[in-house]
């Protein structure tokens, strides 16, 4: 159906394989098309052809490169702009009409401002370009616990990203009637560009990006971006600012969790949901294949980057993954680490900033042990191992549907979600934080969870490696306070009968020469047996003053012997001198957090403190001692 939209001098074609029917939607699509005077609008319909030509179109263009229909049949590579390969957390923004509701954890603009800023960008953003509009569902179709938003975005890469990662298209549409609610998500990738030019394989702004959410009035304004978590609104921004804004009044909770299901050999089936910061191992852990020598367990994949949590009838906490596809770290991950993933990856897949094989496959950094002799790197420049550079970007990623992963839990699309019996918090830590401990309480697990550390990653441009607090690795996704945010975190364990039991990890802790002492992927399935076990009061612990922690007989060591009960101790070790410096650490968070960090946390913090001082851990020895005694057993 072509329509064409009265309000223009010259009539806009409009492509829609669907009638039109929602009124506000329409008027929200014609404003913004009078402002960003694309040379057509096309509605998605989310269907196998309009995929297969876009990403022809995108061939065509230059934005993709075709990989060989032989050995990665169906997909495609994208390479970014050199600067547009991450998030950009300095540039971006919770816009509230007061400053305080956005809190100290997120950059602030006043709503009116930020749009009369935003505008200007906007203004012929679309010059020359289709301005795509792209209706989405986060959650199951037609769940109540579902989102609607639409995105109009001058991206054809977004476009088609968008078919991966949620339900797309024409059942949102249908869905959304004539009136239904929905986020509206405005995108562009901005870089005008004067008429009749040619636009670029990767067109974006490389000066001004502006990332804003109004949560006030539940819309995102993206400008200047093409790359992930910028540009694909439904995911950071819809999934978890929007998000954990409505769940805070609404009383559930968005997060940035993996949600996997742990079933034992007898056939028990425990789900549960990690949060860990961006390229800290989601997706890693919720793929997890256990070790052969651990016959019978297995682990199903529910989601690997966001849940929606809520209460359910049962008083257990029931979550949903809100998305249908993964957006995933290339580099690292390879048949050895996460078969899973790499079976995903087998067809109709798009790789952004990967390396491309002479033979028109996908390399990256960890895929083989040995490097291909030739490459061409994520730039397109001819590379060789001894070259001296990465060949893939650091956050180079995959985009795929959940659907072609082996490990896809039956109750993935369940729109009632599944219940939640362990919470697990992790970070990148090369020091100081042991492998495992479990929480003594929800109170606690609340504490453990708020100011957890983590070293940033390149999934977020700035420096990498420096130790930051990321609460619940939400500090880029919180759209509110951070203290009101603890507070409800809080009250949400107090207000089910069996809350998740609440347990930390750290995968990543270093010896003296910097290498990671734990095997981790495949063999933190002895680690996840173990919370299991403690789940179903089964598996032994001793008190510590940090929590409950595993002995190293606790723990399930069957066809692991790289592994040494004095290395397993080492993993575990509490540094009483780190953990007052961690404690000081917690305490610079409260301090900025003060005018509305819970009271709980800020007594809670003083009984560490005190056990710290009172020498609960006076030194490693004493640790050990804790950690060995038989009469402490829980
Ligand atoms: P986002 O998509 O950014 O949210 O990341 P994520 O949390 O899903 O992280 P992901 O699982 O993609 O892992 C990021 C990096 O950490 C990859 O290079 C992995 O290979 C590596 N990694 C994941 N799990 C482990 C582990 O158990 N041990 C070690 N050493 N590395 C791991
Ligand atoms: C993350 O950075 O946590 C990601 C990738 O999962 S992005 O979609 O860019 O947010
Ligand atoms: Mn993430």
């Amino acid at each position: 159906m072509v329509m064409t939209e009265a309000s223009r001098k010259t009539p806009l074609v409009q492509e829609a394989s669907y009638q039109l029917r929602h009124n506000k939607l329409q008027k929200w699509v014609a404003e913004a098309a009078e402002l960003c005077q694309p040379d057509k609008i096309h509605w998605c319909d989310g269907s196998d052809d309009e995929y297969k030509r876009l990403c022809d179109q995108m061939v065509e263009s230059g934005t993709f490169i075709r990989l060989s229909q032989k050995k990665r049949p169906d997909s495609f590579l994208a390479r970014s702009a050199p600067s547009d390969v991450a998030r950009v957390e300095d540039r971006t923004f919770v816009c509230t009409k007061e400053k305080m509701d956005c809190g100290p954890n997120n950059n602030w603009m006043e709503p009116e401002t930020a749009k009369i800023i935003l505008k200007d960008f906007f203004k012929n953003s679309m010059k020359g370009r289709t301005m795509y509009v792209v209706p989405f569902s986060m959650g199951p179709l037609g769940s109540p616990l579902s989102v609607i938003g639409v995105e109009i975005t001058d991206s054809p890469y977004v476009a088609v990203s968008m078919k991966h990662m949620t339900r797309m298209g024409k059942p949102v549409i249908d869905l959304l009637g004539e009136d239904g609610d929905f986020v509206p998500c405005f995108h562009s990738v901005g870089h005008p560009l004067s008429v009749g030019e040619a636009d670029e394989p990767w067109p974006c702004d490389a000066e001004h990006k502006y990332i804003c959410h109004f949560p006030e009035t539940k819309e995102i304004w993206s400008y200047g971006s093409g790359y992930g978590g910028n540009a694909l609104l439904g995911k950071k921004c819809l999934a978890l600012r929007i998000a954990s804004t409505i769940g805070k009044k609404e009383g559930w909770l968005a997060e940035h969790m993996l949600i996997l299901g742990v079933e034992s050999p007898a056939g028990e089936k425990t789900y549960v949901a990690a949060a860990f910061p961006s390229a800290c191992g989601k997706t890693n852990f919720a793929m997890l294949i256990p070790p052969k020598a651990l016959n019978g367990w297995k682990v199903t994949t529910v989601g690997d980057d966001i849940a929606w949590i809520r209460p359910g009838k049962d008083g257990k906490l029931h979550a949903i993954n809100p998305e249908a596809g993964y957006f995933g770290v290339a580099p690292g991950t390879s048949a050895k680490t996460n078969p899973n993933a790499l079976k995903s990856l087998e067809s109709n897949c798009i790789f952004t900033n990967v390396a491309l094989t002479p033979d028109g496959d996908v390399w990256w950094e960890g895929l083989t042990d040995k490097p291909p002799a030739e490459l061409t790197d994520w730039q397109g420049r001819k590379w060789t191992p001894d070259c001296g550079r990465k060949a893939a970007h650091p956050n180079s990623r995959f985009t795929v549907s959940s659907t072609q992963c082996p490990s896809l839990d039956p109750e993935w699309d369940n729109p009632a979600g599944v219940p939640i019996s362990a919470f697990v918090f992790g970070g990148r830590r090369a020091t100081a934080i042991p492998l495992v401990f479990e929480a003594f309480n929800w109170s606690f697990g609340v504490y453990m969870a708020a100011t957890l550390g983590s070293e940033t990653t390149a999934a977020a441009a700035g420096k990498v490696g420096e130790v930051r607090r990321d609460p619940m690795a939400m500090l880029p996704f919180c759209g509110y306070h951070m203290g009101d945010y603890f507070a409800h975190w809080l009250h949400m364990g107090h207000k089910v009968a069996n809350p998740p039991q609440i347990f930390c990890v750290n995968w990543f802790r270093t010896d003296e020469d910097g290498k990671i002492m734990w095997p981790g992927f495949g063999e933190n399935m002895r680690v996840l047996k173990w919370m299991s076990d403690r789940v179903h009061g089964r598996a032994g612990a001793v008190q510590t003053g940090l929590g409950w922690m595993p002995r190293y007989e606790d723990i399930d060591w069957t066809g692991l012997d790289s592994l040494t009960k004095k290395e397993f101790e080492e993993l575990m070790n509490v540094d009483t001198t780190m953990w007052r410096q961690e404690l000081d650490s917690h305490g610079e968070l409260f301090e900025k957090l003060k005018e509305r960090l819970p009271r709980e946390l800020v007594l809670t913090r003083e009984l560490l403190n005190l056990g710290f001082s009172q020498k609960f851990f006076d030194s490693q020895e004493a640790s050990k001692r804790v950690l060995v005694d038989e009469s402490a057993v829980h």
